[in-house]
């Protein structure tokens, strides 16, 4: 009736006694009825923890922006929390003068904040012949995004002298124990690269490569070296271990592609997502991201029928460069199986493939660079779970 729940109005346990005072927790946590929301690993997919990966919990995340506590991690060889003031920071090979910075030197300098999306290149590397994992946390949880602030790398190299007419490449090296070094066009590194300390408004996390971290926009993962100890200027790709042995595409003949860096366009549906439940028939808004690492999201398509018709979803603001996209649409599900897609196209016209059209091109013995179209069935239970549909 017109009064509603009288109940809501009556004095409740907590609602006669005095809360917890401020500063309960120096640093705050979230509910203890949000515990469930965690970064997981995945047993057994590598032979030590320290070499490994934590997926983040992407099915429960609003807008587009990572908590940093939930950020997600990829270490070679753990990771480490490294002093900031014995942190030093050096650009040498081909420049005028070679330079250490410390941390005092790097952050008195002009800063710039942007948002960016990080995703490992071995993200959804798991399903290239069949539905692999269970949940949207470990197909394409290597994936987070934060408003970075640090110095344009531009700025550094010219500080130096970095000779621009032979220096084709620099090399980015951390600073633990995995030997991580990566060469990265100098057309990357003039572009938008950035050398950062702050993710999301605060120092970086240690796991995240505290006190500073290489930020190369669009860029797979591993090319964003954490504990940036070094970087070194040249006129050749490096072709360390991690671009001739890893992070390469094995492709249908038997050939590894190299140096396949950015990382394109590609959309998933994180709700409803595998391993959850529709309660009922009826409204649902189905929300999910997309991104690409050629630019900006145009347009997301959402198809409830295995891919035969498509709607386009709305875009929620902001719609940045090498960010990720949150897009919506509404369903009404009439209680029957359904299988939910989701399409995103960039602003180079880019469409993201169906497996069908990728393995084609790419074979299915590749890890890295998997971009298709995932599917969620939703089964006539309520059911949601991950197929494979070509
Ligand atoms: N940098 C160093 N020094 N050591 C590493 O093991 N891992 C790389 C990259 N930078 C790594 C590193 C890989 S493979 C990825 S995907 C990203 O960091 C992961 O960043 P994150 O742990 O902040 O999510």
């Amino acid at each position: 009736g017109a009064k509603g729940d009288p109940m809501i109005l009556e004095p409740r346990p907590w609602s006669t006694v005095l809360g917890k005072p401020v500063a309960f927790h120096p640093y705050g946590v979230p509910s203890k009825y949000e515990a469930n929301l965690q970064r997981r690993q995945s047993p057994g997919l590598t032979p030590t923890p320290q070499a490994s990966v934590a997926f983040a919990p992407l099915q429960g995340f609003f807008g587009i922006i990572t908590p940093n506590g939930l950020h997600f991690e990829r270490h070679h060889q753990g990771w480490v929390d490294v002093d900031p003031e014995q942190h030093r920071f050096m650009i040498n090979g081909m420049v005028k003068e070679a330079k250490v910075y410390t941390m005092d030197d790097l952050m008195r300098l002009p800063a710039v904040s942007k948002v960016h999306f990080i995703e490992c290149g071995a993200n959804t590397g798991m399903e290239w012949g069949n539905a692999a994992v269970p949940t949207v946390q470990y197909t394409h949880g290597m994936l987070s995004c934060c408003e970075f602030t640090g110095v344009p790398l531009k700025v550094l190299l010219d500080d130096c002298g970095a000779d621009l007419k032979n220096g084709k490449f620099i090399l980015a090296e951390g600073n633990d124990g995995s030997s991580l070094t990566r060469t990265i066009s100098m057309g990357a590194a003039l572009d938008d690269a950035m050398v950062a300390w702050g993710m999301n408004g605060e120092m970086l996390r240690p796991e995240n490569g505290y006190p500073l971290r290489l930020v190369v926009p669009g860029v797979q993962g591993v090319s964003w070296v954490k504990w940036l100890r070094r970087i070194k200027v040249g006129d050749k790709p490096w072709n360390t271990m991690g671009e001739t042995s890893t992070y390469v595409d094995l492709m249908p003949d038997g050939m590894l592609r190299q140096y396949t860096s950015i990382q394109e366009c590609k959309s998933v549906i994180t709700s409803p997502s595998g391993g959850q439940m529709l309660l009922s028939k009826g409204f649902f808004n189905v929300s999910g991201l997309a991104w690409s690492g050629r630019g900006k999201i145009k347009q997301v398509d959402v198809s409830f029928d295995g891919g035969r018709n498509w709607k386009t979803a709305r875009l929620e603001t902001p719609v940045l460069d090498k960010c990720l996209t949150r897009f919506n649409i509404d369903w009404v599900w009439d209680g029957s199986p359904s299988i939910l897609q989701s399409r995103a196209i960039d602003s180079t016209g880019f469409v993201q493939p169906r497996y069908g059209q990728l393995t084609k091109v790419r074979g299915t013995r590749s890890t890295y660079h998997n971009n298709a179209i995932q599917s969620w069935n939703v089964a006539a239970t309520g059911e949601v779970s991950n197929v494979h549909v070509d």
